[in-house]
C-alpha cells in the first residue's frame, strides 16, 4: 500500500525504509512500515561489527529479527552491508597479511550472506569504497588487497547468494565531479573483468536547499552504466532553525529526488534513511541539522510525505 504501491504502478521494485528492531520494535513505526514501504533496509544488524564482532564469531539476533518482520509483512530486504571500513571491528582492521583478509572477507561475506540466502532482493556488497577526490579510500582492504577487495567480495556474495542483485554503494555521488567519475570508471572496470555485479546505489544523504537539481543528471549519468540504480538511503536535512519555509523546500527537493527515479528506466526503486525523523542518525551525526525524514517526530506525515507521494 502507500508510498509503495505507487512507485509499484509506476514500474519500480519498491519504495523503502531503514528500520531494525529498535524501531520496528516500536507499534507506530511498525504500523507506517507495513502500510507505506515495500522494502527494509537493515540500519545496523547486517553491518560487520554487528554479525562477526570477533573472528569466527557470529551473531545474527538483530538481523534475524529484521529478516523475520520482513518476510512476515511481505516486504522486500535490501542487505546491507558486507564490506565497509566504517562500523567494522578492530580485529579486521589490524590485519596485516593480504591472503589472511582475503580469507576472513570470503569466510565473513559467505557466512552473511548464506544465511539470508534466497531472501535478499538487493545486497550492498561494498559500501563506500571513494574519497570525495576520487581516490580510493585508504582502508585496510584497499591497502592490503588495491581494487582487487571489490572483486573478491562480490564474487563471494555471488556465490553464497546467487540470485541476490548485487550491488556497490556511495555517498556524494549527488553531483558532477570526482567522486562520481571515479565510481562510473570503477563499474567499467569490474564489467570488463566480469565481476558479479548488478547494481549500484546512490545514498542520497542530502540538505534541503542545497544542490538538489543537480540529482537527477547524476541519476541518469550512473544509469548510463548499464547497471541498475537504486537511491538507497534518501534523507534530506534541515539546517536548524526547522521552519515553515525549509520544511516546504524540503518537500519540493524531495519531489525532485523520487521524480528522478520514477523518469529514469533502471532507477529500480528508492529507500529513505528511517521513518520517523524521532529515530533517525542525523540527530547525533549532525547536530546543526534536523528533521530530514517523511514523518515527524510524532509519527505524522509531513509536507514532504505529499510531496513524494505525487511526485510517483
Ligand atoms: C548509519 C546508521 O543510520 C546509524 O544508526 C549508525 O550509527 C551509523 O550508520 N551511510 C551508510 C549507512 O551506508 O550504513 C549509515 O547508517 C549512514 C551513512
Amino acid at each position: 500500500g502507500g508510498l509503495d504501491a505507487k512507485m509499484k504502478a509506476k514500474g519500480k521494485r519498491y519504495f523503502g525504509t531503514a528500520t531494525d528492531p529498535g524501531t520496528f520494535g516500536n507499534s507506530q513505526v511498525a504500523s507506517i512500515i507495513r502500510a507505506e514501504f515495500g522494502s527494509v533496509t537493515p540500519e545496523n544488524s547486517m553491518k560487520w561489527d554487528a554479525t562477526e564482532s570477533s573472528r569466527g564469531s557470529f551473531n545474527f539476533g538483530n538481523a534475524d529479527a529484521l529478516v523475520n518482520f520482513a518476510t512476515t509483512n511481505g516486504k522486500l530486504i535490501r542487505g546491507h552491508t558486507l564490506v565497509w571500513h566504517s562500523q567494522l571491528p578492530g580485529w579486521v582492521s589490524n590485519i596485516n597479511s593480504a591472503s589472511e583478509l582475503t580469507t576472513v572477507i570470503q569466510n565473513h561475506v559467505a557466512t552473511v550472506a548464506g544465511r539470508f540466502k534466497g531472501k535478499i532482493d538487493h545486497w550492498d556488497v561494498v559500501n563506500e569504497v571513494f574519497e570525495e577526490n576520487g581516490t580510493f579510500r585508504n582502508s585496510v582492504f584497499y591497502r592490503l588487497l588495491g581494487e582487487q577487495f571489490i572483486d573478491i567480495a562480490f564474487k563471494a556474495a555471488k556465490a553464497a547468494d546467487p540470485n541476490a542483485k548485487l550491488y556497490i554503494n556511495d555517498y556524494n555521488l549527488d553531483y558532477a565531479g570526482s567522486k562520481i567519475n571515479a565510481m562510473i570508471s570503477l563499474i567499467g572496470r569490474l564489467k570488463s573483468r566480469g565481476v558479479p555485479i548488478d547494481g549500484v546505489g546512490t545514498q542520497a544523504h542530502l540538505i534541503a536547499g542545497n544542490s538538489i537539481n543537480s540529482v537527477p543528471a547524476q541519476i541518469r549519468a550512473l544509469a548510463a552504466t548499464g547497471l541498475d540504480v537504486a537511491l538507497t538511503e534518501i534523507d534530506i536535512r534541515i539546517r536548524k532553525p526547522v521552519t515553515s519555509a525549509l520544511l516546504t523546500q524540503q518537500a519540493t527537493d524531495y519531489a525532485t529526488i523520487i521524480k528522478a527515479c520514477v523518469d529514469t528506466p533502471k532507477c529500480v526503486g528508492a529507500t529513505v534513511w528511517g521513518v520517523s525523523d524521532r529515530n533517525s542518525w542525523v540527530d547525533s551525526t549532525f547536530p546543526e541539522f534536523d528533521a530530514p525524514l517523511l514523518f515527524d517526530d510524532n509519527y505524522a506525515k509531513k509536507a514532504a510525505y505529499t510531496s513524494a507521494s505525487n511526485a510517483m
